[in-house]
């Protein structure tokens, strides 16, 4: 009788605990769900500028590339501009068709270079707390200004 009782106990913790872990975040790999970045129009820049994430989450970034005259491309880095400068020069190294340096120790996530009309979808899991500079490596576009920021909250 005993054993019985106690078997209860543990199964009912057991739900418990499986019910606090489930509705912690809202759903895990759908929390806050997917990310949408655009091409501003036919401008050199993103809409929105700036995202946020969570640590260690699951991001889905939808990128759209409503222009109808430029090629673009998102490429998330691990630092800031510095970093950002970086990685838009290996790209020019790199050159066409894809834009992206051969090391990409520097590189969080990244579309492929999209043309006009194009759309990808990237899912990455979000690096540790910090802000990350998101940027086109197509030549010319990041030193125009077309680059945001990701801040990553612990
Ligand atoms: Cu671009």
């Amino acid at each position: 009788m005993k054993m019985v009782r106690l078997l209860l106990l543990a199964v009912s913790l057991v739900s418990a605990l499986t019910l606090a872990a489930c509705g912690g975040g809202g759903g895990g790999a759908t929390a806050g769900g997917p990310l949408a970045v655009s091409a501003d129009g036919e401008n050199l820049a993103y809409k929105p500028a700036a995202l946020t994430a969570k640590a260690g989450a699951p991001v889905t970034v939808d990128f759209n590339n409503v222009s109808t005259a430029q090629q673009h491309n998102w490429v998330l880095v691990k630092g800031g501009d510095d970093v950002a400068g970086k990685v838009d020069e290996g790209a020019i190294t790199a050159g066409a068709p894809d834009y992206i340096p051969a090391d990409k120790a520097d590189i969080v996530a990244n579309s492929k270079i999209l043309a006009p009309g194009g759309k990808e979808t990237i899912t990455f899991t979000a690096p540790a707390a910090g802000t990350y500079t998101y940027l086109c490596t197509y030549p010319g576009h990041y030193a125009a200004g077309m680059k945001g920021t990701l801040t990553v909250a612990p």
